[in-house]
């Protein structure tokens, strides 16, 4: 199983959780980690190659969904320095090809329990590769973070773990 975790991280909760989550999947195959700007500006940054089973993308919630150049300059006001200067999840989705058979499933960090009221950026990913034809093999997840700034709620690490875990088990 050869895995692409693609992840976009303002203040480092979701990195962390893509690390978790790549780690975990490690444990089945070869897995790469990659923050999507980073990707991005790489030659061939906006093409998943076929020899890729599964993709995993995630990133924070902004204003109740993927963030916008609007909402991550927002957080570079607010805080100064971010992980993500360059593109963001929405606009790599945007642009990406995809292999015809590939397996995918979203993930996003967002601010307290209740979806209804924070909105989750996953809901808009997961919809996005669905479109895109990605057989879903995990239901859009959400990690909990303490506030914009906080890092992740305690129980976090070990539900990415697990989740990774689980997409693993279902694309082999
Ligand atoms: C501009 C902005 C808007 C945000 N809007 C929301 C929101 O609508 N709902 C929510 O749950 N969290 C919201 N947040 C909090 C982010 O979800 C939180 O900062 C993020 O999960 C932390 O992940 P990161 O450290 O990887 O950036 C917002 C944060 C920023 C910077």
């Amino acid at each position: 199983m050869k895995a692409l975790v693609v992840y976009e991280s303002m203040f480092g909760s979701t990195r962390t959780i893509a690390d978790t989550i790549g780690s975990a999947l490690s444990q089945r195959g070869s897995v790469r980690v990659v923050e999507v700007g980073t990707l991005a500006a790489e030659p061939g940054g906006a093409v998943v190659t076929h020899d890729v089973d599964l993709l995993v993308v995630g990133g924070p919630t902004h204003t109740f969904g993927m963030s916008r150049p609007a909402t991550r300059a927002e957080a570079v006001r607010k805080h100064g320095s971010v992980i993500s200067t360059g593109i963001g999840i929405r606009e790599w989705l945007d642009a990406v090809r995809l292999p015809a058979d590939i397996h995918g499933a979203a993930f996003d960090t967002r601010v307290g329990t209740m979806r209804l009221a924070s909105g989750a950026a996953a809901k808009g990913i997961d919809k996005w590769l669905r479109r895109m034809g990605v057989d879903i093999v995990g239901g859009p997840t959400s990690f909990l973070v303490k506030g914009m700034t906080g890092g992740l709620m305690d129980g976090q690490l070990a539900k990415a773990k697990e989740w990774g875990a689980q997409l693993a088990l279902a694309v082999e």
